[in-house]
């Protein structure tokens, strides 16, 4: 079992560490309700008081030296609020030296590049949005760190996203509200499902579409992915049950699933199932899916 460790510093405003508190409570309640089923949700959470005391008996536990108190350990995460993020930020044990992973739509480039496509310039919305209408219902089953998810509520989609992984999901829940109070994002943002996958969906409204995007092994010899993105494929690991969830989503969508592959892999292919069409992404593709009545 992996613990997550939380901590709220005390010169964060009472507002945000009211939030904190709430993210926590639900956390703690995502975990209790998928615990029986999910190994993802395996987690223990605990509330940490000795912030600086954790970080530096991490620091030296990593360099092999005698410590004391309480270290992460290499699997483990901190989910942390100062006044030093913007957000939430979440270290992992084994790369808690990096700075925390925090998901900020706020910060210029992320916006300048959300902002700029339209339906046209980004690959992922003419794949997901052809053909449909302003509002309607597309799920991102794999949302992550949440830009394609605000791509596409930009571009028109009500986006409900999900994620199994509970700290990227406590992140990202922080991130979204941030962003659903900023300025720069006057459109309904995605709304988070609770921790899980589209198979814990138990509403009758059905997605017209439903983007797929899991996580892909890095090909040996591929260059040094930056410190966020490698921070983030650490906490993450590897998806490989690809197949149930393309499956599906095909039983939930009406129009079609659409799944993301690098370039140079091939298409998803099961019994039964195969491409009708594909996107061109530049260094990845979109594979679409038409559901058949
Ligand atoms: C490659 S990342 C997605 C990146 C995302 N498209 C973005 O724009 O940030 C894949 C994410 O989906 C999550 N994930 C993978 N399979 C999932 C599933 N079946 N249900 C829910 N989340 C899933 C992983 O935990 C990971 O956070």
């Amino acid at each position: 079992m992996r613990t997550l460790y939380y901590y709220c510093a005390p010169e964060v405003s009472a507002a945000r560490r009211d939030e904190f508190a709430q993210l926590m409570v639900a956390a703690e309640q995502a975990v209790a309700a998928l615990a029986e089923q999910s190994a993802a949700a395996a987690w223990q959470l605990q509330a940490l008081e000795d912030y600086d005391g954790l970080l530096t008996a991490t620091k030296r536990r990593l360099k092999g030296k005698s410590y004391e108190g309480v270290a992460l350990a290499d699997q483990d995460v901190l989910l942390e609020l100062t006044g030093d993020l913007p957000g939430v930020g979440l270290r992992l044990g084994a790369l808690s030296h990096f700075k925390p992973l925090v998901i900020d739509f706020e910060q210029v480039a992320v916006r300048q590049r959300l902002l700029r496509g339209g339906r046209q310039k980004e690959a992922v919305a003419r794949a997901v949005m052809a053909g449909l209408p302003d509002g309607a219902l597309v799920f991102d089953a794999t949302a992550g760190l949440g830009r394609e998810s605000m791509i596409l509520a930009h571009v028109g989609a009500q986006v409900l996203a999900f994620e199994r992984q509970l700290p990227i999901w406590c992140i990202l829940h922080d991130g979204l509200l941030r962003a659903a109070r900023s300025r720069y994002y006057p459109f309904a943002v995605p709304t988070l499902h609770a921790l899980g996958t589209i198979k814990d969906y138990h509403s009758s409204a059905r997605p017209e579409v439903i983007y797929y995007d899991p996580m892909f092994p890095e090909r040996a010899g591929t260059a040094q992915v930056k410190k966020d993105m490698h921070l983030f494929q650490e906490v993450i690991g590897a998806d490989g049950d690809n197949e149930e969830f393309v499956c599906a989503a095909l039983g939930l969508a009406t129009k079609r699933v659409v799944v993301k592959r690098p370039d140079y892999a091939p298409p998803l292919a099961y019994p039964g199932i195969s491409v009708s069409y594909s996107v061109d992404g530049g260094q990845c593709r979109f594979d679409c899916y038409q559901v058949t009545p």
